[in-house]
């Protein structure tokens, strides 16, 4: 546990410069992503044309959109090969893995919410909600590599595999990225930025520290494990 020199309050690092780094990638990855991909596929609206505009043409958006999705996929790509390697090396515990605890941890925080409980679920160091929010990205995210890929290279595609898979593949890439969207527009940006908890935003990210006393009431689990000097 380290004390952050720019804060009074005691702090506890709780991410590495690995992981702010990698959340920048994938934020820059995916704001260029959402802009190039919903302004083709709302190409009709006055402010994709625009957008479309100032980036120089639709052939542009079209390869700006390819990089990036090429920089998202080894991101992801990077972020599990990470985490696995990590485990195997035993240098942390698996503790992105659902488990019954979570769904446990849910019932618990609802009773608590509407006053059948007076203490909240003792979580570790991802709650069931930062793991829900975790997969179904992850997951979404995989799914748009592959549908990218087979976009990205038809004919290749159709060497191996029907070509009823082209339109198929559009039409999961295409609305996937609207779940996408809503996921991180609402979900994410509203844990984020908006929740009482945190507002105006979660810095751990950012900085790399959270505060003892939000350790305490969110991850009180992890926080006893550091106390005791025991690896989490
Ligand atoms: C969060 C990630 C992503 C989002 C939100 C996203 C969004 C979109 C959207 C909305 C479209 C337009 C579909 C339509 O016209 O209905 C599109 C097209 C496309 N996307 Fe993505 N996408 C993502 C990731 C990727 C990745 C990782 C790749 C490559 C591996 C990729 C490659 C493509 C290709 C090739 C097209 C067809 C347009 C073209 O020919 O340039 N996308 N994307």
């Amino acid at each position: 546990m380290k004390g952050n020199p720019a804060g009074g309050e005691r702090m506890i690092r709780r991410f590495s410069r690995l992981r702010i780094f990698e959340h920048w990638g994938i934020v820059l990855c995916t704001l260029i992503l959402f802009a190039t991909g919903l302004s083709q596929r709302f190409w009709h609206l006055d402010f994709s044309q625009w957008l479309i505009l100032k980036m120089g043409g639709i052939d542009n958006v079209r390869w700006i959109h390819r990089y990036a999705g090429g920089f998202f996929s080894l991101g992801l790509i990077l972020n599990v090969v990470v985490a696995v390697a990590g485990v195997v090396r035993g240098k942390w515990a698996p503790s992105m893995f659902i488990t019954k605890k979570d769904f446990s941890d849910a019932v618990e925080n609802m009773k608590y919410y509407f006053g059948l409980d007076d203490q909240p679920a003792k979580c570790d160091r991802y709650d069931y909600m930062e793991k829900f929010e975790y997969w179904t990205i992850l997951m979404g995210g995989f799914l748009m590599i592959l549908t990218g890929a087979v976009l990205w290279f038809p004919i290749l595609v159709t060497k191996i595999l029907p070509g009823e898979i082209i339109p198929a593949a559009k039409a999961l890439h295409s609305n996937e990225a609207l779940l996408i969207f809503l996921i991180n527009a609402l979900w994410h940006i509203i844990n984020a930025v908006f929740s009482p908890e945190v507002f105006p935003l979660d810095t751990s990210i950012f900085t790399g520290y959270i505060s003892r006393e939000r350790m305490a009431r969110e991850h009180p689990i992890e926080l006893a494990k550091l106390d005791e000097g025991t690896p989490e």
